[in-house]
């Protein structure tokens, strides 16, 4: 049978971004051919012995209540499950300094659904007939922000400047206040801090100066801090949450090791979390309650701000300086490669200038030497203009063993070097002149 879709139907069936390229990384790992794979294009957080003990005996103490029964077998309110709310609302005025009530808080099944409400409530055609944009303002940013608009022309990248430290081969992305607009047409602004794929944290005032843009026009600012303090905590570099009257901070438990539970957490103005309030009753009626009341316990009594702090952020910070050490003894010294500072995430990025393969081809030929990572291009969506760079990147997950990163790196050193070497013969490399 061949269900006729709806231009939505027809919207909502297709993967987009990384998704997409997934499914070939999937087949590729099954096929295997007795082939074994580094694979460094892992997405999925590392499960960590004492996170996972955490889970575990707060899983104990809930069944072990009076409260279970009410948690798994009862609907409760659409806004969530009033014990996290009770402790998140607790954690963060203590924390920051803040005085948020119930009222400025949604908990979503997934931060995910969270960016799919906003992109639908904010984003998109107005009742006037004009396109509200969801302006991105530093491209490349998570992949996932491809997928969620009814009407994909909404979402609206920026081409970022490059600060470039050809000797050091690092480089690190900043928002080009110069192009940035932010006006009556914008629905509302979205980016990732710390940023999934770069790994970049934007500054407090790079976040303030977007706000600042953006509040005379009443468009309020999605601030996906699924990587932020306080929990996971995968910042790697200084940085404050921001919170003012028009930003929305979104928050997830995915990588404080609860993906599987899908929790995601709003907080912003009342007049925000109403709209998307009523967007998830009529979706799905509320987030799942087991996860948040297992939740509830870790972030009232502390320990999961202590454990993201104490045993997260190490584990995925180490992994990125057994990455940086592999790339400076294994890539080429003369050869316009650059590593995004590692601010944060799970992932580092890496741009090849001026590479004649594309990130797609370099994908392909790794793949050769049984390596497998994420080309880059996925990871610019809504991005309008041509531009090489997007061709010329490619995210590396810190999930896996450090043999396997520098294992990976070096065979990732000898592909790249051919690479160049074979256009060097051809014309010379300067480094950082196709910025
Ligand atoms: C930057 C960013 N935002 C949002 C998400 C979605 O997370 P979840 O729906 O699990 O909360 C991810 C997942 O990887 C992410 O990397």
């Amino acid at each position: 049978m061949t269900p006729a879709l709806t231009q939505f139907g027809d919207q909502m069936s297709h993967l987009t971004g990384v998704r997409a390229i997934m499914k070939d990384i999937i087949e590729t790992l099954r096929a295997g051919d007795g082939q074994s794979f580094i694979n460094l294009s892992a997405g999925n957080p590392v499960i960590l012995p004492e996170v996972e003990q955490l889970w575990r005996d707060c899983t104990t103490d809930l069944l072990n209540s009076s409260d279970y029964g009410e948690v798994v077998c009862r609907y409760g309110s659409s806004q969530g499950y009033e014990p996290f709310i009770e402790a998140v609302l607790a954690d963060f005025n203590q924390r920051y300094g803040l005085s948020l009530t119930d009222r400025n808080i949604l908990i979503t099944p997934g931060s995910q659904s969270l960016y799919f409400f906003a992109a639908n409530a904010f984003g998109g055609y107005a009742a006037g007939g004009q396109l509200k944009e969801i302006v991105l303002p530093l491209s490349p940013d998570y992949t996932g922000y491809g997928g969620v608009s009814l009407f994909p022309q909404a979402l609206k990248a920026y081409r970022p400047t490059l600060d470039v430290d050809a000797p050091s081969h690092s480089f690190k992305y900043r928002p080009d206040f110069s192009q940035l607009e932010i006006t009556k047409q914008t629905g509302f602004v979205l980016f990732s801090r710390p940023c999934n794929p770069t790994g970049n944290v934007l500054t407090d005032d790079e976040v303030n100066r977007i706000a600042d843009l953006a509040a005379p026009h009443n468009v309020p600012v999605f601030i996906d801090s699924a990587y932020a303090p306080p929990y996971p905590a995968l910042n790697f570099t200084g940085m404050t949450p921001v919170f003012r009257e028009n930003t929305v901070h979104c928050m997830s438990l995915s990588k404080a090791g609860l993906p599987g539970e899908r929790i995601g957490i709003a907080l912003g103005d009342e007049s925000i979390i109403q709209v998307l309030q009523s967007f998830q009753t009529n979706l799905c009626i509320h987030s799942s309650r087991y996860g948040q009341a297992i939740a509830a316990r870790a972030i009232a009594s502390g320990a999961l701000a202590d454990i993201s702090e104490a045993v997260i952020r190490p584990y995925y910070q180490n992994k990125f300086a057994v990455l940086e050490d592999s790339l400076t003894s294994f890539l080429p010294k003369t050869a316009p490669w650059y590593l995004h500072r590692g601010e944060g995430a799970i992932f580092a990025w890496l741009w090849f200038d001026q590479l004649s393969a594309t990130d797609r081809e370099l994908y392909q030929q790794l793949k050769r030497y049984g390596v497998i990572v994420v080309p880059g291009n996925p990871f610019f969506p809504g991005l309008q203009e041509a531009w090489s760079h997007t061709q010329q990147c490619i995210r590396i997950s810190l999930t896996a063993t450090d043999e396997d990163i520098v294992q990976g790196i070096r065979h990732l050193a000898t592909v790249v070097t051919e690479l160049y070497a074979q256009q060097s013969s051809h014309s010379p490399v300067m480094a950082g002149s196709s910025l």
